[in-house]
Formats: C-alpha cells, sequence, structure tokens
C-alpha cells in the first residue's frame, strides 16, 4: 500500500491554506482533488490548481469522496468540518489548535476514538529533525534529570499587522495566537505540565491584548521551565528566525529554547549540547558538541506522514487527546495572566 497516492482535499485556501495546497501539489504520494471555502473569490486558487471548487464543504465530501481531508480554516470551524468528516469515515489533518474551545475539544477526542477515524492535528514542529534529534538526546538521558529550561518568543511583528482590529482585542495576542506550537514542544520535550504563573503586559503597544508575558511552568516531573515571549521586541530568540521553517523569516544564527539536567544541557534549534567529561562539577571544563542534522522541511513531513496515516502504515503522531492537553496549558497561561494566581492543570 506504501506507493499508492491519496486523493486530498483542502478546506479553507487562506494563507496556510494555499501553502498546503502546494504541499500536495509537490508531493509524489498525494493528489490534490478539491478546494472549498466559504467565499467565492476562493474560486480562482481551484481554478489555477485545476481542480472543482465548492463553497460547501458537505457537499465536496459527498461529491468527490478523498481519502483524506486537510482542515485550515479559522480555529473555530475546526471541529464542526472534522466532525462531517468522521460521519463519512474521512481521515482529517486539521491545523492547529485543534479548536478555541477547550470542553468542546475534550468532547471531540473522545468521539474521534469512538469513530475510530483518524484525526492528525497539524503541529509541524514535531517533524523538525532538530527537535527529534533533541527527543533522542533527552530520552537517552543524556541531560540526566531535567531540572530548568528557558523558552523563548520575542519577535517584532510589524506595526500594520495590527491594522486587522481582531489582532487588537481580546482573544488574540501571542498567548493565543503563536505559544500554542512552543507549549506543544515543551510538552514534547519536557513532559506533562502540573501548573503555570504568567504574567502579561500590554504596555509597548496599548492594545486591548497583550504584547508581552512571562510564564513559569511546573512539570509533574518536578522540572521547571519559563516561557518569555513578546511581539513588540526586537530579537534573534524565536523559533521562527532561528529554525529555517519558513522562507518568509530571514534565518538568523541564534537559538530560541535551552533546556538543562543534571548532566547536561542542550539548546535548540542549534543543537549545542554540553556536557563534562565524567562527573559533572563546575570547577571543570565544558565540553561542547554540536551533532549534525540534515534539515527536511517539517510541514512536508507532516503531509507524508498524514498520507501514511490514511494508508494504514502510521498512527498519527499528535492525536487530538494530546492536543487537549497542549490547549489546556495554553487555557491555564491565560487564565494565570488575568487571575495572577497559580493555575493547577485537572
Ligand atoms: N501550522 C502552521 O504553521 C500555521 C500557520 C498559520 C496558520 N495556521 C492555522 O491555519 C488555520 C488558518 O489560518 P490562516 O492564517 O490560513 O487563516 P486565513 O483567514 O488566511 O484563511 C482561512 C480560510 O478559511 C476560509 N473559511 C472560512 N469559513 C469557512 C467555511 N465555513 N468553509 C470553508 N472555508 C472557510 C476563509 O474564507 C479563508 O480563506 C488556523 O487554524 C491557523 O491556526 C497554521
Amino acid at each position: 500500500m506504501t506507493n499508492k497516492q491519496v486523493n486530498l482535499a483542502v478546506i479553507g485556501a487562506g494563507a496556510m491554506g494555499q501553502n498546503h495546497i502546494r504541499f500536495i501539489q509537490e508531493e509524489i504520494g498525494s493528489e490534490l482533488v478539491a478546494i472549498a471555502d466559504a467565499y467565492e473569490g476562493a474560486k480562482n486558487i481551484a481554478e489555477k490548481a485545476g481542480v472543482p471548487f465548492y463553497q460547501d464543504y458537505t457537499k465536496m465530501m459527498e461529491d468527490v469522496k478523498p481519502d483524506g481531508i486537510i482542515i485550515v480554516t479559522p480555529n473555530h470551524l475546526h471541529l464542526p468540518i472534522a466532525r462531517e468528516a468522521l460521519k463519512r469515515g474521512i481521515p482529517v489533518l486539521v491545523e492547529k489548535p485543534i479548536s478555541d474551545d477547550l470542553e468542546d475539544a475534550k468532547k471531540f477526542a473522545k468521539e474521534s476514538k469512538a469513530a475510530n477515524v483518524p484525526v492528525l492535528v497539524g503541529q509541524h514542529r514535531r517533524y523538525n529533525p532538530f527537535v527529534n534529534a533533541a527527543k533522542q538526546v533527552i530520552d537517552r538521558g543524556e541531560l540526566g534529570k531535567l531540572t530548568v529550561a528557558s523558552f523563548h518568543y520575542m519577535i517584532y511583528k510589524e506595526d500594520n499587522y495590527f491594522d486587522v482590529e481582531w489582532r487588537r482585542k481580546k482573544g488574540a495576542g501571542p498567548i493565543l495566537v503563536n505559544l500554542v506550537h512552543d507549549v506543544d514542544l515543551l510538552r514534547y520535550l519536557i513532559g506533562e505540565v502540573d501548573a503555570v504563573q504568567a504574567l502579561s503586559s500590554s504596555s509597548a503597544r496599548g492594545f486591548e491584548t497583550e504584547d508581552s508575558a512571562v510564564v513559569n511552568v511546573h512539570f509533574k516531573s518536578g522540572a521547571l521551565a519559563s516561557m518569555t515571549l513578546s511581539d513588540a521586541t526586537v530579537s534573534p530568540w524565536n523559533w521562527e528566525a532561528t529554525a529555517r521553517e519558513d522562507a518568509q523569516y530571514r534565518p538568523f544564527d541564534a537559538d530560541a529554547y535551552f533546556i538543562g539536567g543534571t548532566k547536561g544541557s542542550l539548546s535548540l534549534p542549534r543543537l549545542h549540547h554540553f556536557a563534562y567529561n565524567g562527573e559533572p562539577s563546575w570547577h571543570k571544563p565544558l565540553k561542547l558538541v554540536i551533532n549534525p542534522v540534515d534539515p527536511q522541511l517539517p510541514h512536508k513531513m507532516q503531509l507524508k506522514h498524514f498520507i501514511q496515516v490514511i494508508l494504514k502504515n502510521e498512527e498519527p503522531i499528535v492525536t487530538p487527546d494530546d492536543n487537549v492537553k497542549t490547549l489546556e496549558t495554553l487555557m491555564a497561561i491565560k487564565q494565570a495572566t488575568e487571575t495572577k494566581e497559580l493555575v493547577t492543570l485537572s
């Protein structure tokens, strides 16, 4: 079954949807068979791609019967669309976060298991080979017991990004819009989160939503992390500038994440691994090891994985249950900025 081409449809042909369309067209294991978008103006994207266009995604599912669907609509529409696909037994790749509604996401996670139809959530950084090399170093115990980590998302979004009204209002801001990726990797690399504290500020831009925040994280393992995020700060210390995943961000040779333990520490994405020869001691010279890794585009790796999920050769590596935990952590961070209190996760 591994060489079969799978027929894929994209629902939502906006900024990210058009990337998915291009990835499908470039991937030999998949064929684009339809595009659905509520906005009639998206029709020309389907015409250019040479596939049928639908404004009604349920009609598309009925007419085209794709082998898999990629859902790239605004977040609040992810689950209603995914439910229609599940009803018809069609596997889905749904963009992150799985939903903007935590309770509905939990409900959907149960429904998808009962339906026994695979659902993959699009946390594409999980496919980054540098992330997976770090995961192996940690899982092999080379850092010892994890103690502390710091994750940074310090970036400057150009001022006209905020000309769109919702980006200035409550419900936007870097915690809900950007931190989902960092929280997903925080959980993937360090473990499950127990409790969070957080403070936010809107003093740089003066909008209703925050432009900057600091977060303290306590993990079930006893490890601790801090996250520093701001979309009004000029700096190279963010994943976008350092990980070379997307050509629209100019690459810079720096790190965004620092993870430490009793035997060593590691920075990402450059994978600078520091340790001592033999027993650790602050009086000994630290040794730096950088193991080479072949870069790959994570979005393309994610599509290859989705194809194998459809062909039943692989299980989804980011399930709805898994993404619920990321969403739960994000919501706890948001709540902590509002209450200024420690928020414990269920
Ligand atoms: N993984 C990543 O790197 C990444 C990057 C950016 C965005 N995203 C995610 O992708 C999703 C879309 O983001 P975007 O920036 O492309 O948004 P966008 O606003 O540019 O595109 C959304 C599209 O969905 C369409 N749409 C709205 N209602 C619809 C409906 N009922 N049926 C069909 N189509 C409908 C809109 O017309 C629009 O074309 C979001 O979930 C976002 O979080 C992921």
